[in-house]
């Protein structure tokens, strides 16, 4: 099949953010094979280029003068098996969410604390997304990706990805030199429960849940999120806006004396991070609207437009909050977000 790329393209409906910008030039990919015989096109190597799957983690401020390229390969099946796991693969461009969905009713544990994360399984790896007490390091075998710069195949093992919290080689040293075609996931036949992140443990027993199951854990995580988290398709957002920073030990015991609910979480003897969410709500942002961008009312960690705001004053709202953070905590926040 011959590349079709096409000129001026709304990008609209392919960012959760909903701005309203557009690619200059655009393609999407539904195979490898398409993949290599695009990345040996003049058109990308002559152009700056942008992959995206489900675009829920883009901020994009200005129209993209390059080519975007939408991800859109599909496929999910078991790769091997031993006795105690599956491994599982899934095209680069599968719904995160229902990919997720698929594996908790084929009753393949480990993925179910992820529910409803939006995005493509293809960005999974990229920040190694997490949620309630699982990262997808966790569960992650391997995967394999197109070199951008010779169209050749490489499968990356979990050491070669270098996933740290919201971090991956493929954000760093491999930048731009990778196309995730697909991803595989080790997951369990005999199921591990992890409930211990609070917010679980409650929504279970207000769910009256007795036997636990992998099921019921997705539908915990499920309706936690949508109690806090808003939909894009209603409100557009990409999630958590910044990371939460790690802060040393001795910085964090002066901000207690001020702030004595700070919450922290250890990361080792001589650091903890705290959740940015408390520190913006505490400055004082949650709920407020600025123009029709603002910070969500129920995760001060969302900002989130209301309908009509560009990219630039939402990363305008974001500078604010960064320099408000630092300056009433000496914390300097870091966005997750990738802005373009
Ligand atoms: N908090 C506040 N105010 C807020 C938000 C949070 O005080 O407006 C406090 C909460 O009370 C709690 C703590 O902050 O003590 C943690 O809050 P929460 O459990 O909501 O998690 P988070 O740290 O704000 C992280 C991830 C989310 C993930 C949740 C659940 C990051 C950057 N974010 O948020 O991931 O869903 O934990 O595990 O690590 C995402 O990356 O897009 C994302 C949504």
């Amino acid at each position: 099949m011959g590349l079709e790329i096409s000129k001026n393209v709304s990008l609209r409906e392919m960012n959760t953010f909903g701005i309203d910008v557009s690619a200059g030039l655009f393609t999407s990919v539904q195979t490898t094979e398409h993949v290599q015989e695009l990345v040996l096109s003049s058109s990308f190597q002559t152009n700056k280029r942008l992959i995206i799957g489900g675009g829920s983690n883009i901020l994009f401020t200005t129209n993209f003068n390059g080519l975007v390229v939408k991800n859109e390969i599909k496929g999910r099946e078991i790769v091997s098996e031993d006795s105690n796991h599956f491994v599982v693969r899934a095209g680069a461009g599968e719904n995160w969410h229902s990919f997720v969905s698929w594996c908790v009713d084929k009753g393949y544990a480990g993925l179910e604390n992820l529910s409803l994360i939006p995005g493509c399984v293809g960005a999974s790896p990229m920040q190694n997304i997490g949620a309630y007490g699982v990262e997808m390091k966790d569960v992650f075998h391997s995967l394999e990706a197109i070199s951008t710069e010779d169209g050749t195949r490489k499968e990356f093992t979990p050491t070669e990805c270098s996933f740290g919290y919201r971090e991956s080689v493929f954000k760093n040293k491999e930048k731009d030199r990778w196309i995730i075609v697909s991803v595989n996931f080790k997951l369990n036949k005999r199921p591990v429960f992890l409930t211990n992140y609070g917010a679980i443990e409650a929504e279970l027993e207000r769910m009256g849940v007795e036997h636990l199951t992998i099921r019921a854990i997705a539908n915990a995580v499920i309706n936690i999120r949508k109690s806090k988290l808003p939909d894009p398709k209603v409100l557009g957002n990409a999630g958590s806006f910044f990371k939460n920073p790690v802060i040393e030990l001795e910085h964090f015991n002066t901000l207690k004396l001020k702030y004595p609910s700070m919450p922290s979480f250890p990361v080792s003897e001589r650091a903890v991070k705290v959740p940015a969410g408390w520190l913006i709500e505490t400055a004082g942002w949650k709920g407020k609207k600025i123009g029709d961008c603002g910070v969500h009312a129920h995760q001060a960690l969302v900002l989130v437009n209301y309908g009509g705001s560009r990219g630039s004053e939402i990363l305008e709202l974001s500078t604010m909050i960064m320099g408000d953070i630092s300056e009433k905590f000496q914390i300097q926040l870091e966005r997750e977000v990738n802005i373009f």
